[in-house]
């Protein structure tokens, strides 16, 4: 099977790894691709915006199936693009990817299909957001939640006690011409599924946990994500199905009702709250960083997982196979992220991370005309570790992470901490 991965960032590294771990063995091309994915694929040089390009690339390839990553391109309509050329494309289409586009179509969504997620408004003048505020929060005894409708990589959320914080990140969203929604704040353990689906049928993945705040306890801005692991040894028997009964189908159900089917990852992040499970997000393909973990747990073939949703033959496919193994990943981000990023200075210490057992996955590097690899994005490499234990595979996450070298940056130390706590008392 002949497969392009369009990205370029640290999950499309995992997914082009976990395709090149498939036997037999898929050809692998990238477009644009990485320094670590151009390891595994042959990478070519097609922007991620370069929606023409990246038809014309899978046409002259002729791929079998091309799986696109981030969420622009998906909300930009590169999966509707390649699928009119007639090529088999694992992704939704750009209606179908509102879902992560826009918040605000996805609380209508829920609403119609009776999933469960955080009360919100949505507000579009600076005037509304004071009364919005004490809608969804009329005690202010919780912190409040404003987010910005639309794409904001994982940086257009704030969560905060102090109403003055929280109504200026609202005007400032305002101010950049988006809409706010602010949410009901939802308490309890976050938890990301992601859900393949072919537009009718849903396989769940293993779940795993993010860590989105910039430092250690939790504390510090939003981010993208700053690590995660997989599996949740706290999590109660029966999540996965109920999060596939109550949440994924469901939702599955409700985009194919109104004739815009869903194909692709439906990641389904969530809060299991004092009075049950609710969604926090959605978006529209794989998370990242947890996609560093997940699959580096899945035991049974990955393409044709793939290859048949894009097709709309999930039915035929085998219930995926998770190793017993868990597995941590820490980001190591570039100094100022993800306020500032720097970039542009060089990255040591790779070979020392995987001598001392780690892998490492590239996610905003490049390598520049002198052969130096650099820094090139927020969120720099993601360090993988394994182990048959949290705790081990954390070790192992960690200590890689400690030997990069980078100047200025940081990493979060507390990963899986307290999971690996938990199940060393279990
Ligand atoms: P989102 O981009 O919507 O996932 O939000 C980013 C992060 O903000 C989430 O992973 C949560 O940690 C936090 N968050 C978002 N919505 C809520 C909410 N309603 N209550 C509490 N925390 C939230
Ligand atoms: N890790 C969060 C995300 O991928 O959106």
């Amino acid at each position: 099977m002949k497969i392009l991965v369009i990205g370029s960032g640290g999950r499309e590294h995992a997914i082009t790894r976990r395709l090149a771990a498939d036997r037999p063995a898929p050809e692998l091309h990238a477009a644009p691709g990485n320094p670590g994915i151009a390891q595994l694929a042959t990478c070519h040089p097609v922007a991620l915006d370069d929606l023409d390009g990246q038809v014309v690339l899978a046409r002259e390839l002729g791929v079998d199936l091309v799986v696109v990553g981030p969420e622009a391109p998906l909300v930009a309509g590169a999966a509707d693009r390649l699928r009119e050329a007639g090529i088999d494309v694992f992704g939704p289409s750009a209606e179908a990817a509102r879902l992560e586009g826009s918040k605000s179509w996805a609380k209508e969504i829920m609403a119609a299909a009776g999933v469960p997620t955080a009360a919100s408004v949505t507000v579009t003048s600076p005037e509304g957001l004071p009364a919005g505020l004490d809608r969804v929060n009329p005690l202010g005894d919780v912190p409040f939640v404003v987010k910005a409708d639309g794409l904001a990589a994982g940086k257009g959320v704030v969560v905060t006690a102090d109403h003055a914080a929280a109504l200026a990140h609202g005007e400032a969203v305002l101010a950049a011409g988006g809409q706010v929604v602010l949410e009901e704040y939802l308490d309890g353990p976050e938890v990301s599924l992601f859900c393949v689906s072919d537009g009718t049928d849903v396989v769940p993945l293993a779940p795993a946990q993010d860590f989105k705040r910039a430092l250690d306890g939790d504390e510090g801005p939003n981010t993208g994500g700053m690590g995660a692991y997989s599996p949740l040894p706290w999590a109660p028997e029966g999540l996965v199905d109920e999060i596939v009964a109550d949440v994924a189908r469901p939702t599955i159900a409700e985009l194919a009702r109104r004739g815009t089917p869903f194909v692709g990852i439906l990641y389904c992040g969530l809060a299991l709250t004092s009075r049950g499970l609710r969604v926090v997000e959605f978006n529209a393909r794989f998370g990242d960083p947890e996609t560093q973990v997940v699959l580096e747990r899945l035991t049974t073939p990955f393409a044709p997982l793939l290859h048949a949703a894009a097709r709309g033959e999930l039915a035929a496919v085998d219930a995926p196979v998770w190793s017993d193994e868990a597995a941590v990943t820490v980001v190591v981000a570039s100094a100022g992220y993800p306020a500032a990023p720097r970039t542009g200075d060089p990255i040591g210490g790779i070979e020392t991370a995987e001598a001392l057992g780690a892998h490492v996955l590239h996610a905003g590097t490049c390598r520049g005309e002198d052969g130096v690899l650099r820094s090139a994005g927020g969120r720099v490499l993601t360090v993988v570790g394994t182990g048959p234990t949290l705790a081990a595979a954390r070790e192992i996450a960690l200590s890689g992470a400690r030997a990069i070298e980078l100047e200025g940056s940081h990493h979060r130390g507390d990963i899986a901490r307290a999971a690996a706590d938990e199940e060393a008392r279990a």
